[in-house]
């Protein structure tokens, strides 16, 4: 093995100095192969299908690019993940927004810029969504997003359908479902189009998908026999991805040919009509094409650990401290030894709760080496803090052997640059 890991053929050191470190580095092949992947596997001959990528996982221009050139459609959850899909070159018609307290401003701003695909998550969202609306002449396709209750086994931060889920309007309010969709359905302005459900993050459970997909259709039955129609059923994303050797997550082919499935198997079952089939992958999509670069500094002894500081932490990289995140890591310029060391890998922010990797067994490494924290590729940068004031990492996508830089490493002039003086 050399001793220089490299990504995708450009040495580690050499991206260290030529963009600073900490650095989140994309391998731009892996980001297009899980595009593909989902494209050519989420497909039915039962079904129309689409891919909508959930931009909260890794939003940025040269990411939402890439995104457009696969032909993803994607989720947006505010103003800012919507003008950067604008930015990016997305057709308005293929972005979806969702989000549980849209603003009015927002909502304005989405009409303006003539976005047409609404989740509505809550009553009241719906009566501020028809008096924005009614303000225009325009026509917005409006789904529903429901809270099936299903718990799956994952984090409980990360779980968004347990009964008192702040996510959709739960499956047991039924008859509020139908009284809204009625009002829905006659408003002139609006057409709808069906429901959504979204049962959480990073699952690893086969069997939970298919519950999910039980549920919506028993209750899509439901709707159907009382005269309402949902001509579109959108599953959310959550589907798993590998962080360290416990994790086996379910291969995309096969986690798209069980919803699939699962979906033909209740439309003959429940003697529904659902046309579309929609899911919305963002941490599968991203997650593992990306890691992050640190350099590390110093280290030390205490009775019982081995901390190895690096130039990062808890700012780059929170969803250790949110929701104890576990990754791996390797001496990315000591990759020839063995890892025999035992260390706690802890950032440089102010907080005792600013560690990386509580525990890992790591190559030797001295003071300058660098550290490669894997599969950081998603909610590491789109949840980027300036806690102690750090400045945001630079992001780069790597492929055959070159590098470009995607977002710029954030300046101390831009991190003073809202400030009133
Ligand atoms: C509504 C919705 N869709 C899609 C996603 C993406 O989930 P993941 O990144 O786990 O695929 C989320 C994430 O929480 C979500 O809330």
């Amino acid at each position: 093995m050399e001793k220089i890991l490299k990504i995708s053929g450009v040495p580690v050191t050499e991206l260290a100095k030529q963009y600073g470190t900490p650095l989140y580095v994309y391998d731009e092949k892996r980001l297009i192969q899980q595009c593909q992947s989902y494209k050519q596997n989420f497909v039915h001959p039962d079904f129309t299908t689409e891919v909508l990528y959930a931009s909260k996982a890794f939003s940025c221009v040269g990411m939402l690019r890439l995104i457009k050139e696969q032909d993803l459609c994607v989720d947006v959850v505010s103003m800012g993940e919507l003008a950067t899909a604008l930015e990016a070159g997305i057709d308005a018609n293929r972005i979806y927004f969702h989000g549980n307290n849209k603003t009015l401003e927002e909502i304005n701003y989405a009409i303006e810029h003539n976005i047409y695909h609404f989740f509505v998550d809550n009553l009241q969202e719906a009566d501020a969504l028809k008096a924005c609306i009614e303000k225009t002449d325009k026509v917005l396709s409006v789904m529903l997003r429901i809270n099936p209750c299903i718990e799956a086994h994952t984090h409980e931060f990360i779980q968004t359908a347990n009964i008192d889920s702040k996510f959709g309007i739960s499956i047991y309010s039924r008859d509020e479902i139908k009284v809204l969709i009625q009002s829905l359905k006659t408003h002139k302005q609006i057409v709808f189009e069906g429901l959504h459900a979204h049962i959480g993050s990073q699952i690893f459970e086969k069997e939970a998908f298919i519950k999910e997909v039980q549920t919506m259709f028993s209750f899509i039955k439901d709707l159907e026999q009382d005269g309402y129609s949902c001509p579109k059923l959108d599953l959310g994303g959550g589907f798993a991805i590998h962080y360290t050797d416990q994790d086996q997550p379910i291969p995309i082919h096969e986690v798209c040919q069980t919803i699939l499935d699962a979906c033909a198997q209740q439309q003959v079952d429940q003697k529904t009509h659902v046309k579309t089939i929609m899911i919305e992958p963002g941490r599968s999509i991203v997650g593992e094409a990306g890691s992050t670069l640190y350099t590390i500094g110093f280290s030390k002894q205490t009775p019982h650990k081995r901390y190895l500081f690096v130039d990062g932490g808890m700012s780059d990289n929170i969803r250790p401290c949110l929701y104890q995140a576990q990754y791996d890591a390797d001496v990315a310029t000591q990759m020839d030894s063995r890892k025999d060391q035992k260390v706690c890998v802890a950032g440089k922010c102010c907080e005792s709760g600013d560690v990386l990797i509580p525990e890992i067994k790591l190559q030797p490494f001295s003071q300058g080496d660098l550290l490669i924290v894997y599969s950081t590729g998603a909610y590491g940068f789109s949840m980027f803090n300036n806690y102690n004031r750090n400045l945001r990492p630079a992001v780069v996508f790597v492929k055959d052997g070159k590098s470009r830089l995607i977002v710029k490493r954030e300046s101390l002039e831009d991190l003073l640059k809202g400030d009133v003086r």
